[in-house]
């Protein structure tokens, strides 16, 4: 274990190019450079295999929450681990860490929201809600009914019931066809567009889209909606205000399921507990993940809806769907704990009060950059349109700087940090974009 330490960045970018295929990356230009090794990570901070520090201004994967090196995390962990490793809750058998922590989701989510089916990964959480409306309409006869409308430039995940669900073309072109009855409405990204419409018109405009669809394909034929509250991946997308209450309009007119995507919005990105609390959105599931353990161990779940468990206990008998690591004992304590360490710190208050506005005014002073055509964020997420298509020679720039920043296409820049992180730190961040924008506008 002890020699290991002792190698060098080369060594390791050597055994990765030889033996690990990287997701979502080009292997010939990541072969060329090779890969940064992460070893290392305290509060908001990163280190590599070099010493040098990182501000993690995307929590990882807009997943590590509540920061890094959370000793009552790494505690739940040590202890489950030591008691019960493994068990699975198939075949009518459960652990206490995953029946506490479904109890203390059900305590933190909206009303109506109070069981939860687990899975590891936002994508397979997402399989589940495709497996699980499609057969919530036909236990009860709607056998027609099992088109699902999401939106173009969404992301649902990697796995085939996940990208089908997502928007992304570039992931579409890849590998043959998606799923069938998976319908594609045009998301609600007022900068991009919008063209000539206020954001209130566009947001009632794309959200009449799914009226639209439904009328074309027949209410019959449509078994839910799904959509992020806020596009992550896409980009940050902030939909107009006008978007979402017409979102819920049409499901309830239609009797059409509402599914939110929560997997980046949920426990406390958007400042609230959920992106639907933050837009006031009474969905009929919800998927999680990321967030939920602060990505500490891998856990996701649907959340779902008192409607589709009252089928589910009653029509559905034997529901055919489970994975080995649904509920997993030592991810659910990781994430319980996790949960218990946002209330106890009051960490939504905490966001409220405080570092929302403050990362939110940074935002709008970032905004003002020579660079930068559009800025636009909720809670803790933020998403820049830059004047020209310079995303990834900025994210560059930003590493250089010290500050890890994701690039989306070639435009657009995000920024989604730990909740926990302070004003001092939201301050170094402003002033490492703000180097690295004024570099790119020197260039
Ligand atoms: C909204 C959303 N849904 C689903 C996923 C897929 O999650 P995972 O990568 O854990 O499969 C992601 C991942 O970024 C996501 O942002």
């Amino acid at each position: 274990m002890n020699e290991k330490v002792n190698h060098n960045t080369e060594y390791w970018q050597e055994l990765d190019r030889r033996h690990h295929l990287h997701p979502f990356v080009d292997t010939a230009e990541l072969n060329l450079e090779g890969a940064k090794i992460i070893n290392k990570a305290s509060g908001v901070y990163v280190w590599d295999t070099d010493g040098q520090k990182f501000l993690d201004g995307m929590a990882g994967l807009w997943c590590v929450n509540m920061g890094y090196s959370q000793p009552s995390l790494i505690a739940a962990a040590t202890e489950q681990m030591t008691n019960l490793p493994y068990y699975n809750t198939f075949f009518k058998t459960a652990t206490t860490p995953q029946a506490e922590l479904a109890a203390k989701i059900a305590e933190v989510a909206p009303e109506g929201l109070e069981h939860t089916f687990f899975s590891s990964s936002g994508s397979e959480a997402n399989d589940t809600v495709v497996r699980l409306v499609r057969h919530f309409w036909q236990v009860q006869g709607y056998d027609n009914k099992t088109i699902i409308v999401s939106r173009e430039n969404a992301y649902h995940g990697s796995t085939i019931a996940g990208l089908s669900l997502g928007g992304m073309a570039t992931m579409h072109g890849q590998g043959g066809d998606i799923l069938p009855d998976i319908v594609h409405i045009p998301q609600p990204y007022w900068y991009g567009e919008g063209g000539d419409l206020s954001p209130e018109e566009f947001g009632l405009a794309r959200a009449q889209e799914l009226e639209k669809t439904i009328l074309e394909h027949g209410a019959d034929r449509i078994a839910a909606f799904i959509g992020e509250p806020i596009q992550g991946a896409g980009g940050v997308i902030v939909p107009p205000a006008s978007y979402w209450p017409e979102i819920q309009r049409i499901c309830r007119k239609y009797d059409i399921l509402l599914v939110a995507d929560e997997v980046i919005c949920g426990f406390g990105r958007t400042g609230a507990w959920f992106g639907s609390d933050a837009f006031n959105i009474q969905p009929d599931l919800m998927t999680i993940a990321k967030g939920l353990s602060s990505g500490y161990m891998p856990i996701s779940g649907v959340i779902v809806g008192t409607r589709v468990v009252d089928v589910m206990t009653h029509q559905f008998g034997k529901f055919f769907h489970g994975y080995t690591y649904s509920g997993h004992p030592v991810a659910a304590a990781v994430a319980l704990a996790n949960i218990e360490l946002m209330q106890q710190t009051n960490i939504i208050e905490t966001l409220q009060e405080d570092t929302v506005p403050y990362f939110q005014a940074m935002v709008q002073r970032i905004g003002k950059h020579s660079t930068v055509a559009a800025a636009e964020g909720l809670g803790m997420l933020a998403g820049f349109a830059l004047v020209e298509d310079r995303a990834e020679e900025c994210r560059e720039y930003c590493l250089e700087e010290g500050l890890i920043m994701r690039a989306v296409g070639s435009l657009r820049l995000v920024l989604s940090p730990p909740l926990v992180i302070s004003r001092a730190e939201i301050d170094e961040l402003e002033e490492k974009v703000m180097k690295a924008l004024d570099r790119l506008a020197s260039e």
